[in-house]
């Protein structure tokens, strides 16, 4: 008799995910997916650094406990130091938060308090990567928000450019990711900008040899002030700075990436094969891509009573419990 029930226990355990659904939101809130898709549209052709800065920070939420908005909570009287105020997610784009909040108003008017925060982060990256050229993938629906969020859960959870080849891969296998699954992610660098302190030491005050000496040349130019002026930038892909393609692997094999854990992707002889795959083969990469971050968007996520619906996508519904 046991027999059954520890293989049904076994079978339901990798599928965190099981309680979502795509129509999750077809009766309750009819509109969902039309007013992430018109918000999207609307910010990303008025502000075209939203799609990197919003593909960004799902990444930092996802892996930092799950997929549940932790990111979006405001430090306030009751919850200091939430993990938008992490040193790592410092830089996130406030063009990020910004529409996030944009479509939580739009869906209180549409279907007041129904629709998560952590739902509305899924899909609005989905439809701002297909925007900028990207792939398409599926988001399945039905994430609460979470009731916990604390910066000191970001720094175990990032890679971060300081980290060698195999600590990176380390922080992606933890979270049950291949190394194919790490590359193709990666390749989110393809759009969007990093700040001079990112790669100031691979420039200033000799040249890194294995940086391009034109992109070298050009970045101690547009750097020159960084420590001055810290919103100092350059674009991650030098030849198609807002299109989502697969030109960061071909820059990359060229010396063309800005940061060193990208250059290490390169040479590396566990990734290198598959960055070479991709600069040849941007269906793949596309395949590989969509893939990964469909599974991204389940990580960690919270359902039931593990969460809440919140009603500010910034602010805990209790904010005393914190
Ligand atoms: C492999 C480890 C990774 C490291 C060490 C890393 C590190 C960084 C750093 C330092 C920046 C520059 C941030 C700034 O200066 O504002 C950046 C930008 C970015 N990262 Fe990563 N990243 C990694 C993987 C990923 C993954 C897996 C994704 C998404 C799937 C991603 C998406 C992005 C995007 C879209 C930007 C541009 C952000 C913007 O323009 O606002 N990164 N990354
Ligand atoms: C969606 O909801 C409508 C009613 O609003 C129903 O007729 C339809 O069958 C539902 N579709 C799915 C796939 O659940
Ligand atoms: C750096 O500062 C100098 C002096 O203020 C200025 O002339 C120069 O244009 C600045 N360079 C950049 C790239 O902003």
């Amino acid at each position: 008799m046991a027999y059954p029930i520890l293989f049904l226990i076994f079978l339901s355990l990798p599928f965190s995910s099981a309680k979502l659904s795509l129509k999750y939101y077809n009766a309750t809130c009819p509109d969902f997916e039309k007013i992430v898709r018109e918000n999207v549209f609307n910010k990303q052709s008025a502000v075209p650094a939203t799609a990197p800065g919003l593909l960004r920070m799902f990444f930092h939420d996802c892996i930092t406990d799950g997929c549940d908005a932790s990111i979006l909570i405001a430090s306030s009287a009751y919850n200091h130091h939430t993990e938008r105020d992490a040193e790592l997610n410092a830089a996130l784009s406030g063009d990020a938060f910004d529409i996030i909040s944009r479509i939580k108003n739009a869906m209180e008017l549409a279907c007041p308090g129904i629709v998560s925060c952590s739902d509305i982060v899924a899909q609005a990256t989905r439809d701002l990567v297909k925007m900028v050229g990207g792939p398409f993938y599926n988001v399945r629906l039905g994430r609460k928000d979470s009731k916990v969020s604390d910066a000191k859960r970001v720094d175990a959870s990032l890679p971060t450019t300081k980290m060698t080849m195999d600590q990176i891969i380390e922080k992606f296998t933890a979270k049950k990711f291949s190394i194919r699954d790490m590359v193709a992610l990666t390749g989110a660098h393809t759009i969007g900008f990093t700040h001079c302190k990112e790669f100031s030491d691979r420039i200033y005050p000799t040249v890194d040899p294995t940086l391009h000496p034109k992109l070298a040349a050009g970045l101690r130019q547009i750097c020159q002030n960084y420590t001055i002026d810290t919103s100092m930038a350059a674009f991650n892909d030098v030849r198609s700075p807002s299109t989502f393609d697969n030109a960061f692997f071909k820059n990359i094999l060229k010396g063309l990436g800005l940061l060193r854990t990208d250059y290490f992707l390169s040479v590396d002889p566990r990734t290198r094969p598959i960055v070479e795959e991709y600069a040849k083969d941007q269906q793949a990469f596309f395949k590989d891509f969509a893939k990964a971050m469909e599974k991204v968007s389940v990580l960690g996520v919270k359902t039931g009573h593990k969460g809440e619906v919140r009603n500010r996508c910034d602010q805990f519904n209790n904010n005393i419990h914190a």
